[in-house]
């Protein structure tokens, strides 16, 4: 059959990540976290004491950097980042890296590489509108803020990191919104070819099968 390249973009905590794997996993595609790699930067830089406003510096650090997707871990020069990178600090930071053209040029050079083979759901902020506007099947996966929190709420619970309240995710959620929203660089903006998915009253299974049957009837009709 032929592949096709998936583009799921949307804000944090809408559950692009989880809907995107499940459904990679569904149809034996590559799942790739594109959120993951800004945050494997910025725990990099952070870790080394390197200025976050430097676009040169950032730049450079970035072209060194290997980051791997292996078995749902992220590996950066082949340490296991998966938990590290989810961390309060690199939260905090994270919309200011991926606000670097320097850091975006490289990334997503490195995303079209991955997807030149197609056979691959990627979820971020800029997939169906800049990485691969030619994607056959693009979804702006969203909810409200306060459902988004929540789910945040819930998983750090799961997590036993008791770290953080309700009220300061659904804050932090607010001001990384309104920052990858109005960058002046690939901000976070539905393609116009993006079909709406609002997951506030779905579950995460109600969600996958929605996206799959799209699927189906794109791979049905490619295939005619
Ligand atoms: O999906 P996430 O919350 O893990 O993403 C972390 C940050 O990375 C987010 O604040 C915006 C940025 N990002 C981006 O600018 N472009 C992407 N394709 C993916 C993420």
């Amino acid at each position: 059959m032929e592949k096709i390249i998936i583009a799921i973009d949307g804000p944090a905590g809408a559950g692009k990540s989880t809907i995107a794997k499940k459904l990679a996993s569904l149809i034996d595609y590559i799942y790739i976290d594109t959120g993951a790699m800004y945050r494997a930067i910025t725990y990099k830089a952070l870790s080394n004491n390197i200025d976050i406003y430097n676009d040169v510096l950032m730049g450079q650090l970035t072209i060194e950097s290997v980051i791997e997707f292996n078995s749902n871990k992220v590996l950066l020069d082949g340490e296991d980042v998966t938990r590290k990178i989810r961390g309060k600090r690199v939260n905090q930071n994270v919309s200011q890296v991926s606000a670097l053209l320097s850091v975006r040029k490289e990334l997503v050079h490195q995303q079209r590489k991955i997807g030149s083979e197609k056979g691959v759901v990627m979820d971020g902020r800029d997939i169906g509108t800049v990485v691969f506007p030619q994607a056959e099947l693009k979804l702006f996966v969203t909810a409200s803020v306060h459902e988004r929190a929540q789910r945040r709420y819930e998983e750090k619970i799961k997590e036993s990191a008791t770290d953080i309240t309700l009220q300061e995710i659904e804050e932090e959620l607010i001001i990384r919104d309104e920052k990858d929203s109005s960058r002046a660089i690939s901000p976070l903006k539905k393609a116009n070819d993006a079909i709406i998915l609002d997951t506030t009253n779905l579950t995460q299974e109600e969600s996958v099968n929605i996206i799959y049957n799209y699927y189906l009837k794109l791979v049905q009709v490619k295939n005619d």
